[in-house]
């Protein structure tokens, strides 16, 4: 089987080929248009995804050194995402299967940033626990056998990678902040303030919009001159704190999460994987509780059409393709 995935949900336009050989190509056009605006215009991404999407998927067919005859199927983003986004990429898709006579499915893009730890490697085993922290959404979820997802915990605000864009914005670093943060946290201090840790000791969900305000609460407090000082010494020892404060709680829920179901395997994905100092404390978790682990590489965390690809791969095991009338759905 071998699948040509496509990806439009937000602001990365990609496109992968995966066969029963595995990946054999992988391209990802990132829309830089959105940093002067300090987050994604829907408008401009469904344009900018309109200006690439022809030339991504060509790349990614000729990377993998094939032609559409050698597709066997396609799979596309079909929510949740961006509205226009999704539908530059789901209309492409379309027409691209029906012009060649190939079956199409849609995916949802939640799914695949989990199935995103099939790619390489030895496949997990069901079941598994996966902690999803992307830009959109942060979900503890049960998988028993393929597709099979039990929601246990979500946010009921803002997700996690949205927590760190936003508090890196009040803090003045470009966008998206996940990254910066990341690279920054480093050289600071992560016990310099302790931000708080929202529903800490109860359940399984999460909320970051409180850790948002402390942060913003906390630069205000500070008269306009001395809070530019003060930045501009201690951005290091704040990404290190907040990140402290975020990746404490999605431990330790993920943590409960796995004492309450026993599982002996774990999952992370999404883009927020990509951060070291979650990736540090999941490993560490997992060796202390002897868990097999998996996250993805770091290029496979954030968006990317190879975990688009890959998810329909599996799912064809299961024969869901899609008539072609699908519609695109912008949150689930
Ligand atoms: O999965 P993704 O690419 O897109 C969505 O589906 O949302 O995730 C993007 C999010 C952004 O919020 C970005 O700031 C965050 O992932 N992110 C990170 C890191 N790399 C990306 N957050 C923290 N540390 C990182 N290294
Ligand atoms: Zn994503």
């Amino acid at each position: 089987m071998t699948i040509l995935g496509i990806e439009s949900s937000c602001d990365e336009t990609a496109a992968a080929v995966y066969s029963d050989r595995g990946l054999q190509s992988n391209v990802i056009a990132s829309q830089t248009i959105h940093e002067q605006y300090g987050g994604v215009v829907p408008e401009l991404a469904s344009r900018a995804h309109q200006k690439t999407i022809w030339s991504t998927v060509t790349q990614a067919l000729a990377e993998a050194g094939m032609t559409m005859d050698d597709i066997e199927g396609v799979a596309v983003t079909r929510g949740p995402g961006l509205m226009g986004a999704l539908l530059v990429g789901i209309s492409f898709a379309k027409g691209l299967a029906i012009a060649h006579d190939k079956p199409i499915m849609g995916i949802n893009h939640i799914d695949a940033h989990l199935y995103a730890n099939f790619i390489e490697g030895p496949d997990p085993v069901y079941p598994f626990i996966g902690l999803i922290v992307s830009g959109g959404h942060t979900q503890i979820v049960y998988v028993e056998e393929p597709f099979s997802h039990k929601i246990l915990g979500q946010t009921r605000d803002d997700a996690a990678g949205e927590a760190f864009d936003k508090i890196g914005k009040i803090m003045g670093l470009p966008y998206p902040a996940g990254p910066v943060m990341d690279r920054l946290s480093r050289e600071g201090d992560p016990s310099f303030h302790n931000f708080p840790r929202a529903l800490l000791h109860e359940g399984l969900d999460f909320s970051f919009s409180g850790l948002k305000t402390s942060v913003l609460y906390y630069l205000q407090d500070m008269p306009e001159e001395k809070r530019k000082v003060f930045l501009e010494e201690h951005q290091p020892d704040l990404s290190a704190s907040v990140t402290e404060a975020i990746t404490d709680v999605l431990v330790i829920k993920l943590s409960r999460a796995i004492r309450q179901t026993g599982v002996k395997q774990v999952l992370v994905a999404g883009g927020v994987a990509a951060n070291s100092v979650l990736r540090g404390k999941v490993e560490t978790l997992c060796d202390e509780m002897e868990l097999a682990l998996k996250i993805p590489r770091l290029v496979y965390c954030t968006d990317n059409a190879a975990m688009i690809a890959v998810t329909g791969y599996l799912k064809t095991r299961k024969h869901q393709w899609d008539s072609v009338g699908f519609k695109p759905f912008a949150s689930l």
